[in-house]
């Protein structure tokens, strides 16, 4: 089944309003550049940057994820931010699960899972994020982790229209690092999560799913990455922040180009 490839540009704890101001329309014009483009885009800025680069990119193909999100509608939960307050600043999708937030702030499978429901609910569309570390690769565990990760994070979805969910891959030895994964290393867990998925939900809806890769994703391997089977896309960190960079990798996402 041909899955339209998804590109997200998460830019972490980076760009003020302005930059964020001067990335968004500079971003547009790059976009309106591709007479067809045929990969759907979003950047997901931090939530102080939302509502000004909702207002540049409203109207456009780009569409605008957030970070993170908390599952509760509304509340005394200091801090946090819920999925109706990310649609009306106008997010389609918000990332659940990175491992940043596991490893940093305690994120497990369980909030992962009451959060990706919680954007469904609202009609956001979850990226939820997964992947084994350098010593669970090395200790063969990879599949087995990114197994539990799968049905502990998707627990209950199944009844929740879950076709517009979107998988990230993003191997923890892979991010920030330089060392992309191979193409056939992300592959083999990627091929590996759809049949979960199959089993999860039904094999036409994971058919349907896209599973992006992340991991030190550059313009330079984007398109061997896209060339396998099961890879529909990119979470991409640091070369989504330059955008002559991340237009790059939008390009080299084309389908034409595979
Ligand atoms: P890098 O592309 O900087 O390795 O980051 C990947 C990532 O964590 C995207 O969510």
């Amino acid at each position: 089944m041909p899955r339209t490839p998804l590109i997200v540009g998460n830019w972490k704890m980076h760009k003020t309003i302005q930059e964020t101001v001067d990335f968004s329309l500079r971003l547009k014009d790059e976009f309106a550049k591709e007479k067809d483009p045929r990969v759907e885009v979003a950047v997901a800025p931090p939530f102080t940057s939302l509502a000004a680069a909702a207002k540049v990119l409203r109207g456009s193909p780009i569409s605008l994820s957030a970070q993170d999100v908390f599952w509760a509608e509304s509340g005394a939960y200091t801090g946090e931010i819920s999925p109706k307050m990310l649609a009306d600043v106008g997010c389609r999708l918000a990332i659940v699960g990175h491992s940043e937030r596991r490893q940093y702030f305690h994120e497990t499978d369980d909030s992962v899972n009451r959060k990706a429901a919680a954007l469904i609910k609202e009609g956001l569309i979850p990226i939820i994020c997964m992947g084994e570390t350098l010593s669970e690769r090395q200790g063969r565990s990879t599949l087995s982790v990114v197994e539990k990760q799968t049905r502990d994070g998707l627990k209950g979805l199944a009844d929740k229209d879950p076709e517009n969910l979107v998988i990230a891959y993003e191997p923890v030895w892979a991010i920030g690092t330089g060392h992309t994964a191979t193409p056939q290393q992300a592959q083999e867990v990627q091929a590996f999560i759809r049949q979960l998925l199959g089993e999860i939900f039904s094999s036409r809806i994971a058919q349907g799913m896209r599973i992006l890769y992340g991991g030190s994703v550059k313009p330079e391997n984007i398109a061997d990455l896209m060339a396998m089977e099961d890879i529909d896309g990119a979470l991409v960190g640091g070369a989504s922040l330059d955008v002559q960079s991340f237009a790059q990798i939008i390009k080299g996402a084309q389908p034409s180009k595979r």
